[in-house]
């Protein structure tokens, strides 16, 4: 990779809500670099921090890229966005969809296009694709939930995850360590990582996000989204343990409707989730139909 940004440019996150001491890991960080954020995003959050966005300027600076283009149009035609129509261009998307959507799906889509690895390129389009689905789902269960934009829900679904494939890139040997950490489960997961590399994906990511410019409430539910013990506090920012809920509910949903793996954390944070939502078994199995149905799963 060439033209990196390095981690000692990004601010340490807020000691308030800091679980570890992450001083400890500088070391480890500035041998690690991260891709910089992609330049047509850079003008996209540019003109989205206008009073009055521009719709066609925006439209514009997404067509420049083609590969953006093409990831957008595939997002923006899931079943899961329920548009019900074939989306075509992106000035249709923008005006179906909204700005705000088209700049998140936009900020995921660039995120995948800049970690997608060199050689294994199979091991990162595969997580890859499953992450894309977990955004999906998160989009939707925050359509049927209180209290979360579902724009934002699609890119911490994309994002909340990307340490992974900055690991996956910077050690050969971590294939492994995620392999052991999803079977292990029961919360050790991020012990592990350290335990292998020295650091986990939930720093990493949070060093990303943070470099990318993204919301704090985002970057900081990167950061967390392994760490009951931060859900459960009320401590915590509302916004985070929304984000941290949703997505471990949504990568539930995914493997109780693919029937794949899933979360190695939700027999922790199954009962904390559902009383955090409010949810009862049977809003569980609603929400997992509508999934199934909107994925034509069945
Ligand atoms: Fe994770």
């Amino acid at each position: 990779m060439e033209d990196l940004t390095t981690l000692a440019a990004v601010p340490m996150p807020t000691e308030k809500i800091m679980p570890t001491d992450i001083s400890n890991y500088e070391s480890i960080l500035k041998d690690l670099s991260i891709p910089p954020r992609p330049e047509a995003l850079t003008r996209i959050f540019a003109e989205m921090s206008q009073d009055d966005p521009d719709l066609n300027r925006v439209g514009k600076i997404v067509q420049s890229d083609p590969a953006m283009t093409a990831g957008v149009l595939q997002v923006a035609n899931s079943p899961l966005l329920g548009l019900n129509r074939k989306v075509g261009s992106i000035s249709q998307a923008l005006s179906l969809l909204g700005l705000k959507n088209i700049s998140n799906i936009a900020t995921g889509v660039a995120i995948r296009q800049s970690l997608k690895g060199g050689g294994d390129g199979k091991a990162f389009q595969s997580f890859w694709d499953a992450a894309e689905k977990t955004a999906l789902i998160s989009a939707y269960l925050a359509t049927q939930l209180r209290g979360i934009a579902s724009d934002v829900a699609f890119t911490f679904g994309l994002f909340h995850d990307c340490g992974v494939p900055l690991l996956m890139m910077r050690f050969p040997r971590y294939k492994a360590t995620l392999a052991k950490a999803k079977t292990q489960g029961s919360g050790d997961f991020t012990t592990i990582e350290e335990d292998d590399t020295g650091t986990s994906h939930s720093i990493l990511g949070y060093f990303l996000a943070k470099s990318w410019g993204l919301p704090d409430e985002l970057c900081q539910g990167v950061l967390l989204h392994h760490d009951l013990s931060a859900f459960r506090d009320k401590h915590t920012p509302g916004g985070v343990r929304n984000l941290i809920g949703l997505v471990h509910l949504a990568e539930y949903m995914q493997s109780r409707v693919m029937g794949n793996s899933g979360d190695a954390d939700w027999i922790q944070f199954e009962e904390p989730i559902m009383e955090h939502f409010g949810l009862g078994e049977e809003d569980v199995a609603n929400l997992s139909d509508a999934i199934a149905e909107a994925l034509h799963i069945h």
